[in-house]
């Protein structure tokens, strides 16, 4: 029997690790110099959390979640998404009434039964946040200038889109649902069948679908910012102006929606042109009744989240990120021997002085195999090793190391007694 991971889910192997936990250094770092508190919450909740929140109406809900029963006959579902979670929680714990005004971040795996498709997998990783408390324009500048600068800065990626939109309070929402489901009802046929669906479902959805036709049809359609009221212009037009002053760039982008039914009020999306159909590398907006909806208090809220398989596919294509340096430590000699011995003491040395201390991204590896010089520069190269010491008998009795550049292909000896010569010469070709 041959197992193969399931479709649509995939294994981080190895080699591409070492982007991932990059992006999820500069994530919780950048999050962390804004005030961002990291919650963990399980992958599994109870159905109806995400039924009640995301809407029975919407794709994700009739048709993507992985629901399961347990041995008890409850129903249960891998989180789609992770800002219903985080709200039962805020909610359960009562942050509501302890700590209202709180800034969350959450880093983890979510579960979307789709057509697997580049940039759209079936257990994908989202870095999301949730910030409760304050509903005003200017809470929603200062989470998007957050991620504005995180993708900027602490990612380096450039070409990113901000796509801009309100979609009104409640009442305005439901208002425009009314208007738009009239303006289709006058002639449907000018819909693909998909959006004559949804027009019945989940109205709003129609406003996004990607086909000529209906792309045509909406031209004309109604647009929600028509729709809004006194405040929710307001808070619109403040937020805009407020992006303005911080010198963020963006696109008011009025058929812009969002497939989960939880919004209200400003609503946002990241586009990225490296990732062709699927190109949402994140999203988000206020979702000012959720917590209420929960049981909790009347308690504004905000969030967005970035998928990370579709950042990964975004820097790949615009910047080289950062591997750990390696230097590679190979004691030449019988187990017991003084090399051997000296290798590996040498080795947390460096790992010491370089990194911990040091700060330096590396990692220092010795060999596990006792091996001649040759197999084991053979091994360092596979490693991608930037440096060798090389420790022998003949070291050993001169007192002097051998440090072979594997960059420049070049070799010098250097004092092991004291250290502080053997680390400048590895910081002089590594820095
Ligand atoms: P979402 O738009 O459903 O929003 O997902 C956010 C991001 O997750 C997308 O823009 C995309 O990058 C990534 N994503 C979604 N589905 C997949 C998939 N099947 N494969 C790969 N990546 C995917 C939410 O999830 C909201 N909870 C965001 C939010 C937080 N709103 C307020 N707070």
């Amino acid at each position: 029997m041959v197992y193969k991971a399931v479709r649509g889910m995939e294994d981080i192997l190895p080699k591409d690790v070492h982007l991932w936990q990059w992006l999820e250094r500069v994530a919780k770092r950048e999050l962390e110099y804004y005030g961002y508190e990291e919650i963990r919450t399980p992958i599994v909740e109870d159905t109806a959390l995400f039924a009640r929140s995301i809407g029975e109406g919407t794709d994700i809900v009739s048709k993507e979640m992985y629901s399961f029963k347990d041995k008890k006959e409850r129903s249960l579902t891998l989180r789609p998404e992770g800002t219903a979670p985080i709200v039962r929680s805020y909610v359960e714990h009562s942050l509501d009434k302890i700590s209202p005004e709180i800034n969350l971040y959450y880093i983890g795996p979510m579960f979307r039964s789709e057509r697997p498709q580049k940039g759209r997998k079936r257990q994908f990783h989202q870095i999301g946040v949730e910030r409760f408390g304050n509903g005003t324009y200017h809470t929603d500048a200062l989470v998007i200038q957050q991620l504005y600068h995180m993708l900027k800065a602490g990612f380096g990626l450039d070409g990113f889109e901000i796509k801009l939109n309100s979609l009104g309070c409640k009442k305005d929402k439901a208002n425009f649902e009314e208007k738009l489901k009239k303006n289709i009802a006058k002639d449907p046929s000018k819909l693909c069948s998909d959006c004559r669906e949804r027009a019945k479902r989940n109205v709003l959805r129609v406003l996004d679908c990607k086909k000529e036709s209906c792309k045509q049809f909406l031209l004309k359609a109604p647009s929600v910012l028509d729709s809004l009221c006194s405040d929710c212009k307001e808070h619109f037009n403040g937020l805009k102006a407020a992006l303005k002053a911080m010198n963020i760039d963006f696109t008011e982008t009025k058929n812009l929606v969002r497939g989960l039914d939880y919004y209200t009020g400003t609503v946002f999306e990241i586009t990225h042109p490296a990732l062709g159909a699927q190109d949402a590398i994140g999203a988000g907006g206020r979702y000012d009744d959720l917590v209420k909806d929960f049981g909790g208090l009347k308690i504004d809220a905000i969030g967005y989240a970035l998928g990370i398989e579709r950042l990964v596919i975004a820097l790949k294509d615009t910047k080289k990120i950062p591997k750990p340096k390696t230097i590679y430590v190979a004691g030449i000699g019988s187990i017991g021997s003084e090399p051997i011995v000296k290798a590996g003491i040498i080795a947390e040395t460096l790992r010491m002085a370089l990194g911990r201390q040091g700060g330096m991204h590396i990692r220092v590896i010795t060999g596990t195999k006792i091996s001649s010089l040759k197999a084991q520069l053979k091994s360092a190269d596979k490693a991608g090793a930037e440096i060798v010491i090389i420790l022998g008998d003949d070291e050993i009795s001169s007192g002097e190391l051998t440090l072979k550049d594997m960059v420049k292909k070049e070799q010098i000896k250097v004092s092991s007694d004291p250290s502080d010569e053997l680390i400048k010469a590895i910081k002089k070709r590594i820095e």
